[in-house]
């Protein structure tokens, strides 16, 4: 069973001993291993079930470690200046010379690097002294974990995962924006809180917009199928039915659901992103025929908020 801690030190020992440990970071907690130790990345696979095909990003305390193992283009640095430690990941060419695990990056040629912005977890980082590989603390597929007790209860019987650090709820809720900044114009390749509006207004550029698919290489974590509770999730839904669960947005709240939850009643974005899988793991229960979500503007945030639920939906 893993321990739940705060002891940062002791995260820093499992690491350094190759095992993995689940952090906190503002965006969802991860399950972190060494990520120039082939067994260690192995095993957050293992832990995961995740499909091998699927690479991993890699997570560093500061810009000046990343050197060593990705080019940092012009514009890299741009973003980097105005996001990091932040919810950015961005995908560079990948150094010749990096030592980090070609099982992380799925034998590509290139690597998904960021500076996360929780405190704990940049000193553990720090005090590791090298990058750790890090997916969302959730088994394939599932809603990720917003809190150390979301990632103890998907793991509490398995032996690959001793300890779990407690750094308080997630105060983004939703993971990373990732940009592709390998291919000639940058691509987003999964909207988050950083929003395409930010970038063009910082940048000038006009980020080339990820099409899901059911087996595109590049990002299959865009894969169309994730997030999945074990009900069924409707999008859209503005007449729940009786043995329905609503997960409901803003003030005016439609009757007859069995039970509900509001993501924000006063309809505000960011405070629905950090609700988001906390709330949906909440209403994810038997008691329910399935889970029926209130429609959530398509503007800012929004955009990564619907992009989280179309992939928990049912057709
Ligand atoms: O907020 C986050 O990014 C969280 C926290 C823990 O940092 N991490 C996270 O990791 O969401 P994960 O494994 O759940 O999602 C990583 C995504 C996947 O969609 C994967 O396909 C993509 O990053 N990815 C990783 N390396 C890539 C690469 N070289 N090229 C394109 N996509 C990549
Ligand atoms: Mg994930």
């Amino acid at each position: 069973m893993p321990e739940i801690s705060t002891d940062l030190d002791l995260a820093v020992h499992y690491l350094k001993d190759g095992a993995l440990v689940a952090l906190p970071t503002e965006t969802v907690y991860g399950v972190a291993g060494d990520a120039t130790n082939d067994k260690a990345v192995a095993n957050i696979f293992a832990l995961k079930k995740r499909p091998e095909f699927n690479p991993l990003i890699i997570h560093y305390p500061h810009i000046t470690f990343m050197n060593q193992d990705v080019e940092i283009t012009e514009l890299a640095k741009k973003l980097a200046n105005a996001f990091w430690p932040g919810p950015l990941t961005l995908v560079l060419p990948r150094r010749q010379e990096s030592k980090i695990s070609f099982l992380a990056s799925a034998g590509l040629d290139t690597l998904a690097v960021r500076i996360p912005s929780h405190p704990m977890t940049l000193q553990i980082l720090r005090n590791f002294g090298k990058p750790v590989a890090a997916p969302s603390a959730n088994p394939s597929s599932k809603v990720s974990p917003t809190s150390a007790q979301h990632v103890f209860d998907s793991f509490k019987n398995n032996p690959l995962l001793p300890l779990i650090i407690d750094g308080g709820a997630c105060h983004v809720g939703i993971e990373s924006t990732i940009i592709d900044l390998t291919v000639p114009i940058p691509k987003l390749l999964r909207p988050g809180k950083i929003t395409a509006e930010e970038i063009k207004n910082l940048t000038g550029i006009v980020l080339e917009n990820q099409s899901h698919s059911k087996s595109n290489p590049k990002a299959p974590g865009q894969l169309k199928i994730h997030y999945a509770p074990h009900i069924p999730l409707y999008l859209n839904c503005t007449a729940p039915k009786k043995d329905q669960a609503l997960l409901a947005f803003g003030p005016h709240i439609p009757k007859g659901a069995a039970y509900s939850l509001n993501l924000s009643p006063s309809g505000n974005l960011n405070e629905a992103a950090t609700n988001l899988f906390a709330m949906i793991r909440l209403l994810d229960n038997d008691r329910y025929a399935s889970i029926a979500v209130m429609p959530i503007p398509k503007e800012g945030l929004g955009h990564a908020i619907n992009d989280r639920l179309k992939r928990a939906a049912q057709e």
